[in-house]
């Protein structure tokens, strides 16, 4: 196990109605004037932002507000939450929706205290300041609700950047599972596809003797193939809905990733996708991660052999542990298709000719990208290749 530091001082409050409180814990952590930021509509339809203003309201906070962030939040309207944030005098932001609404209040966060572009934080510059964030989660799913990340795509040239920073952490969030009872069985879906992929990501490791992350990797991942079925079925089964929602935390917030070395490419060529496509997120990485699992399998096949079956109750075929492997692989996929994602490019509405632009966007040059195996240009084109063609 490699040498770490864990970092997680978010105040995470779960269960029912608990986002009665968040005026309670805007308080608590010093918000006199919040931004309250949300998405499209489905917080307002639902009734949530409704309690959200009382909660503030009893809680003596005033705030103003900003709606509108779109799925794969865009910097046009980080723009103009800055200046909100600005003219207005607000200390602290409420994020209330899922990861485009949290990435899109980090950003503002870091933006309104900064002189210069906020996009110089995705683009490297460290971040130095930035405003409180609380978070009330709706959807389980890119984890931003326990992590440091913020990913935003910049609309002029379609980029989809990411920046990190123990300052943008919200300093609470609060879970309700049932806030995520009102979700279409599609985006339910593609919240748990990207839960998984979390915890894929950290599980191929070059890294040995990490049995206690292997292990927390796989009870996640148990957990989800599990509870996710029992959801789709029927969204209003609570504990399973619960289940789901911490295990998003969990697969994100790093515990189940400490002292190993992680992969993360599934991840940079699936930004790429939802940059041109405007997809949704987990199912871009519906198509890529297994197509990644296949390519890259022969540099470590008992971790693939592991997976397939400590995860999928696959029989370990010793004779031809390559067999298992590819089994384990199968298996995901056959998961994915039958909560409803997409498992190639067709389905995804990606296109094989967009290949070259897609690998040039990654900006891998002649370099190789790190890794669990390490990548060039022919290696990430192969994979878009294999994502293109797959099927069950
Ligand atoms: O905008 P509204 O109307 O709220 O609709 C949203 C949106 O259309 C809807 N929704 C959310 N909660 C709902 C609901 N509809 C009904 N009932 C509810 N309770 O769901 C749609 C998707 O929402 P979004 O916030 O985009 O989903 P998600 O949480 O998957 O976030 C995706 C974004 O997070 C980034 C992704 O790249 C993507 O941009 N990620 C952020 C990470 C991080 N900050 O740590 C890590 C991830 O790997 C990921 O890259
Ligand atoms: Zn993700």
């Amino acid at each position: 196990m490699d040498n770490f530091n864990f970092y997680s001082p978010t105040e995470f409050v779960f269960g029912k109605d608990r986002e009665t409180e968040c005026g309670k814990y805007v308080k608590k952590y010093g918000g006199k004037k919040v931004l309250v930021h949300f998405g499209g509509g489905s917080a307002e339809k639902s009734g949530l932002l409704a309690k959200v203003r009382k909660s503030l309201e009893q809680a003596g906070v005033s705030y103003t507000e900003l709606g509108g962030v779109q799925p794969n939040p865009r910097d046009t309207l980080v723009y103009k939450g800055i200046e909100l944030c600005r003219s207005e005098g607000v200390d602290f932001i409420l994020a209330v929706g899922g990861g485009s609404v949290i990435d899109s209040a980090k950003a503002i966060a870091a933006g309104t205290l900064y002189e210069g572009d906020f996009w110089d934080f995705y683009c490297g510059t460290p971040i130095e300041k930035a405003l409180p964030i609380g978070v009330v989660l709706t959807i389980a799913a890119a984890g931003s609700e326990g992590s440091g990340n913020s990913v935003i795509t910049k609309e002029d040239g379609l980029l989809k950047r990411g920046t990190g920073s123990d300052l943008l952490r919200s300093r609470f969030s609060i879970l309700d599972p049932a806030l995520t009872q009102t979700l279409p069985a599609y985006q339910t879906a593609c919240g748990a596809t990207d839960i998984m992929a979390h915890v894929f990501e950290r599980y191929f490791t070059n890294t040995k003797e990490v049995e206690i992350t292997d292990r927390l990797c796989e009870a996640v991942l148990l957990t989800m193939v599990k509870e996710v079925p029992r959801v789709i079925k029927d969204p209003d089964n609570y504990e399973a809905c619960a289940n789901i929602m911490w295990a998003g935390m969990v697969a994100h917030n790093n515990i189940v990733g400490v002292g190993r070395q992680q992969d993360w490419n599934s991840h940079g060529m699936e930004h790429e996708l939802s940059a041109l496509y405007d997809c949704a997120h987990g199912a871009g990485l519906a198509v890529i991660m297994p197509a990644w699992m296949e390519y890259v399998r022969s540099h470590n096949v008992m971790r693939f052999c592991q997976m397939a079956t400590r995860v999928f109750g696959c029989q370990m075929d010793y004779e031809n542990p390559d067999a298992t492997a590819l089994e384990g692989i199968c298996c995901f996929r056959r998961f994915l298709k039958s909560i409803g994602m997409p498992i190639n490019f067709d389905e995804l509405g990606a296109k094989a000719e967009d290949i070259p632009v897609l690998v040039e966007k990654l900006g891998i040059g002649d370099g190789r990208r790190a890794g669990f195996m390490e990548l060039d240009r022919q290696d990430v084109t192969r994979i878009y290749e294999i994502a293109v063609k797959a099927k069950i």
